[in-house]
């Protein structure tokens, strides 16, 4: 039995290889009651650095809005439309035309989700999703678009059953006759599984089996990782069982070249009282440590090195979403696209929201001598060059107006000009390094960046420099020559 699994399992890495970098990407549900216009959506996900999306369907205006954004656009065949292409070849072929050749190239799509979930919430529609993935495909060919754009439909992870340990998983058997047409589909086609994995379901079914930390990606100490006894492999997190045991599943087919892709993963950051798991820290432990893991190309156990991209779910909570109040809480922006949590992303490179909780800004020193912060307000703002117009009358930092507030716009102004150098914080000692952001109001500290690194919803101070404060502070002249010639020394 063990000779049996070793060599499937050495089979099977010789022929899944991972082509294409793996990437982050998220679903865009639109169950909202005031759900962003779509340009709104594409400028978040600009801002955002999202550059591979989800859609439920294939709306048009959402569609039209991404053309030439350079995101990377799956679109979906809802299921309401999957009875009517599953039995019409031409039903298919205008579907493709409406919905992908009225956009494609300046919108770019990747693939086609035929359906979603369909085996478990549209059984009788299951005898003909093979039909539809077909005839959709077919209609690609005739457009010369099936190397661009893959055909495939997300499945859930409940149909793997006995899913660990991950070698002894297998499909629900009363689905093989779907199963196996649609894994030669995919496999003909070079496409991939899409599978859908929630560690939060499996992890709150489990009752107790599943230790929290596994399923949050946490550290764990390696004696209470879970050992498959056959490959003795290990595992130290929900996710990467959950996508061996699809490797294993197809493999106990046969099919032993398709890749995954995850099409929905994520937790819920508010819940009932009996979900009370389903917090803002562990939404975004779980978030944060999935985009580490997928990105470090970490692989799972079975195909270490190959990641599995990964789309999150979702982008905005859903208000409008019928069920448990976690149902509406997936999101990571609300409507007006404020970050519910912010990530923790750092040394994960560009992609969503930097983390910013390491940030760190300059502020003057409790109880500093006043008189030492106006000279240090005064070097900053002039031969420091920081631009201090924010500090003017009537513009957003100049409340409250008191010397220990000025001090920490223009020293931290200093400090992020100067690269965070930590010399660049010292002003004679008057200056410290925080990390607690000082910004209020509209006075918004170390430049463009907002919560959640890049997004800000708060307009940033004026970015003329022209008035710098020096030059208008005629009062204050005096202590600028001052300050010229004691900071002069301290830090030139
Ligand atoms: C679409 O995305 C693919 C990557 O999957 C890229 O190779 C291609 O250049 C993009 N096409 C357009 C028109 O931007
Ligand atoms: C379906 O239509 C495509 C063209 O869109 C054609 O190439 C293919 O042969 C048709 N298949 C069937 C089963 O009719
Ligand atoms: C397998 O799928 C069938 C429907 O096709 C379902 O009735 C059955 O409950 C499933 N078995 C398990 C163990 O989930
Ligand atoms: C998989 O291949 C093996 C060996 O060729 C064969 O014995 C087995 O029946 C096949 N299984 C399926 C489900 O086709
Ligand atoms: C990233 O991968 C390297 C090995 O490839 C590993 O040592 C490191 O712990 C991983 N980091 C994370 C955050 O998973
Ligand atoms: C996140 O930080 C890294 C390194 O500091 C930077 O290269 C990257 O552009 C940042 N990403 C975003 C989205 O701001
Ligand atoms: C900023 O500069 C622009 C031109 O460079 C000027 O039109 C505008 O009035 C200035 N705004 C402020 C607040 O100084």
């Amino acid at each position: 039995m063990a000779m049996h699994f070793l060599l499937l399992l050495l089979f099977a890495v010789s022929i899944v290889a991972a082509d294409e970098e793996p990437f982050i990407g998220v679903n865009i549900g639109t169950d909202l009651s005031d759900m962003p216009h779509p340009t709104q959506v594409v400028a978040l996900l600009k801002a955002q650095q999202i550059r591979h999306i989800r859609l439920y369907n294939a709306d048009q205006a959402m569609l039209t809005a991404l053309s030439k954004s350079g995101i990377q656009v799956v679109i979906s065949v809802p299921n309401e439309e999957l009875l009517a292409i599953g039995q019409s070849n031409s039903t298919a072929s205008n579907w493709v035309t409406r919905n992908v050749l009225a956009y494609y190239p300046s919108t770019n799509i990747t693939s086609i989700c035929v359906g979603s979930e369909v085996l478990t919430t549209l059984p009788n529609a299951a005898k003909l999703l093979v039909n539809a993935l077909n005839y959709i495909h077919s209609a690609l060919v005739a457009s010369k678009l099936d190397s661009k754009i893959k055909v495939s439909t997300p499945l859930p992870s409940t149909i793997i059953l006995d899913s660990f340990p991950p070698s002894q998983a297998f499909f629900n058997t009363s689905m093989n006759q779907v199963l196996i047409p649609m894994l030669d589909f995919l496999q003909s086609t070079q496409s991939y599984l899409m599978l859908n994995v929630y560690p939060y379901y499996d992890y709150m079914d489990s009752n107790g089996a599943i230790p929290l930390e596994n399923a949050l990606f946490k550290p764990i100490p390696p004696n209470k990782e879970s050992i498959d006894s056959n490959t003795l492999l290990h595992y130290s997190n929900v996710f990467d069982a959950v996508v061996d045991a699809a490797y294993f599943a197809m493999s106990y087919l046969n099919f032993t070249n398709i890749p995954v892709v995850v099409t929905e993963t994520g937790w819920p950051s508010k819940g009932n009282a009996n979900e009370p798991d389903a917090t803002l820290d562990n939404a975004n432990a779980y978030n944060s440590n999935l985009i580490k893991h997928v990105l470090n190309k970490t692989g799972t156990p079975k195909h270490p090195g190959i990641s599995v991209s990964t789309y999150i779910y979702e982008l905005y909570n859903e208000d409008t979403k019928p069920g448990p109040l976690s149902e509406k809480n997936w999101g990571l922006f609300d409507s007006n696209g404020v970050p519910v949590y912010v990530l923790q992303l750092t040394g994960s490179g560009a992609v969503l929201a930097n983390d910013t909780s390491k940030e760190t800004y300059c502020i003057a020193k409790d109880g500093a001598d006043p008189k030492m912060l106006q000279a240090g307000i005064d070097w900053a703002c002039g031969p420091g060059k920081v631009d201090c117009s924010p500090l003017l009358q009537g513009k957003p930092c100049y409340d409250p107006d008191n010397v220990v507030a000025h001090a920490n716009y223009a020293f931290d102004s200093y400090y992020h000009q100067m690269g965070k150098s930590s010399e660049s914080c010292d002003f004679k000692g008057m200056a410290t390094i925080s990390t607690s952001d000082p910004s209020h109001g509209s006075c918004i500290f170390s430049r463009s960046f907002g919560r959640n690194g890049i997004f800000s919803n708060a307009p940033a101070p004026s970015p003329n420099s022209s008035d710098s404060c020096a030059c208008e502070l005629g009062v204050r002249s005096f202590i600028v020559v001052i300050g010229v010639l004691i900071w002069g020394v301290v830090l030139l």
